[in-house]
């Protein structure tokens, strides 16, 4: 076999340039002389969706596949094992198909519930979303098949989204939007990385150099390739010095042309392009290496794995009395289109076209017979109240020892492609909870949502258990937790507002025109409702079982951590209930060093154990450098602040078990950029600035009593302090005899101190 250095040498410049385009919407070129195969791409994530018949684009009919819970859902897990294996089940799948790239995860953090997609995406947490997309990734690609991480970066809106640009400052930017792609590049190499439509900072994602070259190969070392998303190429020639390397899909042959062009006229470095071949073609030959056409797949299998895991993914969020599990005999009222028509997963190019779907109806029939009793009680596909199904379903709750509602949000709100405007159930199915809570007090919500929804009917249901976009198995999982065949042990991976206008971006969603500004900063989901102390619904990291946890024996290896240092937090979890059940334990890390402003917590550590009844497991964590630094923006680099930090132990963010406090001897403090707008105060960080302070301003100490508190006197401890902490350094040439030479001499001592 050539090395990929000769075959790149074979290569003609023109075909060097039409590699760098697919072939079709779903392949990349071929070039037969040199045994260069195609490679065949497939949404993803949670399923196949591979064209069939004559629709090429696949959007509405595509070859069976299994349909998997989506990310959100998935993400309630909070086990990274379950999703590689979910992984490992996509990754045969596409292997069994012929197909050599899987496009997903998606690791677009969830900035507002209202984003139409939110229902692909995990958390609004960084680490649990990167590490459940290293998940992913790993999984799919063990099996031979590329992963695709996406949509890199900031595509947090539907709304305008191939054009709109999303301005973040770095901070934000480094700690919440790229840390969520971060560690799923560093630790599981996806083979490609996909761009996003959106502009960030001004520049399209598609050909921004910062993003996809220094921050994507320089910092995190991403070995793969870099595709665009479907149709976000610009200017090609642009987006390929970048670092975009396939264009799909295809612009066409003037695109390769115009790469062409631009490499004879000297506009493209040769060296560029080559070098984009290179990662191309390295993919190409390993996913040809890796290919198996008698792979077979057990759909029945993956079926019983789709339960599973969307048993793991759902999560009770309110258990009032007990209610669930539903009682060995208990009449049922099973009430909501939803329950025969399941919506199990979202709309646009992630929609597969499941094996098989389970609805709710049909499991609970199989086990209940004539203890189940059906109503539809409202239409999905209309927003008004249908009086006669409405009654009939209140009949039904009336005689029934339980009302279970299925309800949720019809595909026609939530989709690819658009937002949310509202958070609310449609009027028909709010009515209904009320009109059934009137005659039944036992009444239980069963929800199908791709991303949060406001309550103001909270009071109204017993029990409310989100079962997300369950996948084709959600009707037997929904059973399984209903008759207490396993204990619920999801937790949100986002918080539940009470209301649309307590979210962090409330009054920045979706942005004016092509510019959405993210003037909540780092202040994202929990770390918001957390330190405004907004009250949420349901906050994150919270989800009830069937059985109890007690929490024990914190303590943490040292009481003093360095930047070098590793520290193993340990703690004790019993299952102090009555049944077998997982517990997700969240390990939060809080700086009182306010060094800068910081969020209250941040989620640090999790693990998902699980526990039969009376059983005690020793957990540990080790937790390193970055998980205390902040990303101090002005000297580009992570930075960890001297100070008391607390560990929290807890079993949502706001349930908090176990707290232990410790220090940090941080980085050595550093100056500010300098130059004549510094302000004195900033100095006083730095002993050694101080003493040059001290012994250039000797001159004119007396004629500033302001900075006395700098030269060592005793200050007003007042007014004349707190000027002095704001003047910039050109200040003392306007308030005293300092001359403008003298200025440019203390900035260049202060320059020697750093
Ligand atoms: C979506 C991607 C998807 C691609 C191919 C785009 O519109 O944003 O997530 O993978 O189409 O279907």
């Amino acid at each position: 076999m050539p090395t990929l250095d000769t075959l790149i040498a074979q290569l003609t410049l023109e075909e060097k340039a039409s590699l760098c385009s697919g072939h079709d919407f779903w392949s990349t070129k071929a070039i037969e002389r040199l045994a260069i195969p195609a490679m065949r791409l497939s949404d993803g994530p949670h399923g196949l969706r591979v064209p069939a018949g004559d629709d090429h684009l696949g959007l509405t009919h595509s070859k069976p596949a299994t349909c998997f819970p989506t990310a959100a859902g998935l993400a309630c897990s909070w086990n990274p094992a379950l999703v590689e294996e979910m992984g490992r089940a996509l990754g045969d799948e596409a292997r069994a198909e012929g197909l050599h790239v899987v496009l997903g995860p998606g690791a677009n953090i969830k900035r507002s519930p209202l984003c139409g997609r939110n229902f692909e995406y995990f958390s609004e947490d960084p680490l649990l979303s990167s590490r459940l997309a290293a998940a992913h990734i790993r999984g799919v690609q063990s099996r031979g098949v590329g992963a695709s991480l996406k949509h890199f970066a900031a595509n947090n809106q539907e709304h305008r989204r191939m054009s709109v640009n999303a301005v973040i400052d770095e901070r934000s930017l480094r700690e919440i939007y790229l840390a969520s792609f971060e560690s799923a590049v560093k630790e599981a190499q996806p083979w490609t990385v996909m761009c996003a439509y959106n502009r960030l900072n001004g520049e399209l994602c598609a050909e921004h150099p910062y993003l996809l070259t220094d921050i994507l190969r320089n910092e995190w070392g991403f070995e793969g390739f870099v595709v665009s998303d479907w149709g976000a190429v610009n200017e090609r020639v642009a987006g390929l010095a970048a670092g975009l390397e396939l264009e799909m899909p295809p612009g066409g042959e003037a695109r390769d042309r115009q790469i062409v062009a631009a490499v004879r006229e000297g506009a493209l470095d040769e060296a560029i392009l080559d070098r984009a071949v290179a990662r191309l073609l390295a993919v190409t030959l390993r996913v040809r290496d890796n290919e198996d056409d008698s792979v077979g797949v057990d759909h029945e299998a993956h079926h019983q794995l789709a339960r599973r895991v969307a048993r793991e993914s759902m999560v009770l969020l309110k258990n009032d009395n007990a209610l669930l599990p539903l009682a060995a005999n208990a009449e049922v009222a099973l009430i909501g289109e939803f329950a025969k028509r399941p919506r199990y997963q979202g709309g646009g190019s992630s929609h597969v076209n499941a094996t098989r779907v389970a609805s709710l109806y049909e499991a609970l029939d199989s086990r209940l017979g004539e203890r189940l009793h059906y109503a539809q009680g409202f239409a999905i596909d209309r927003d008004d109240i249908d009086s006669a199904l409405q009654q009939e379903a209140v009949a039904q709750a009336r005689e029934a020892g339980v009302a279970v509602l299925c309800l949720g949000l019809p595909e026609r709100i939530e989709s690819e492609g658009y937002d949310r405007e509202h958070l609310d159930l449609p009027p028909n199915q709010i009515a209904l909870i009320e009109a059934v809570r009137s005659v039944q007090t036992n009444t239980l919500v069963v929800l199908a949502s791709g991303a949060p929804i406001v309550m103001p009917w909270v009071e109204h249901a017993d029990a409310i258990l989100a079962g997300y976009l369950g996948g084709q198995a959600c009707g037997e999982a929904l059973a399984d937790l209903l008759l207490g065949d396993v204990s619920p042990c999801g937790k949100l991976a986002e918080t539940f507002p009470q209301r649309l206008a307590d979210t962090p971006c409330y009054l920045n969603f979706p942005g004016e025109g092509d510019r959405v500004r993210y003037g909540e900063g780092i202040f994202v989901g929990y770390r918001y409702y957390d330190s405004a102390e907004v009250a949420p619904l349901f906050p994150f990291g919270h989800g009830l079982s069937y059985s109890r946890f007690d929490y024990t024996d914190l303590e943490l290896s040292r009481d003093t951590f360095s930047g070098e240092d590793e520290l193993t937090v340990r703690l004790s979890l019993t299952n102090s209930g009555g049944v077998e059940a997982s517990e997700v334990v969240q390990l939060y890390v809080s700086d009182a060093t306010r060094t800068i402003p910081v969020a209250e917590q941040t989620l640090r550590a999790f693990d998902k154990i699980a526990l039969r009844p009376g059983a005690t497991q020793h957990i540990a964590f080790t937790l390193r450098r970055r998980d205390f630094c902040f990303y101090d923006a002005a000297h580009g680099d992570w930075r960890l602040p001297s100070g008391t930090f607390e560990i929290r132990i807890g079993a949502s963010s706001q349930d908090i078990r176990l707290v232990a406090p410790f220090e940090v001897a941080g980085d050595p403090v550093m100056l500010p950029p300098l130059d004549r707008n510094t302000l004195l105060g900033d100095l006083l960080v730095s002993d050694a600035a101080v003493a040059v302070l001290r012994e250039q301003l000797a001159d004119i100490a007396d004629e500033l009593p302001m900075i006395d508190p700098i030269m060592g006197r005793e200050g007003d401890g007042g007014m004349m302090e707190a000027m002095s902490r704001y003047l910039p350094l050109r200040a003392l040439v306007s308030f005293s005899s300092f001359t403008e030479a003298q200025l440019d001499q203390l900035l260049t001592a202060l320059r020697a101190v750093r």
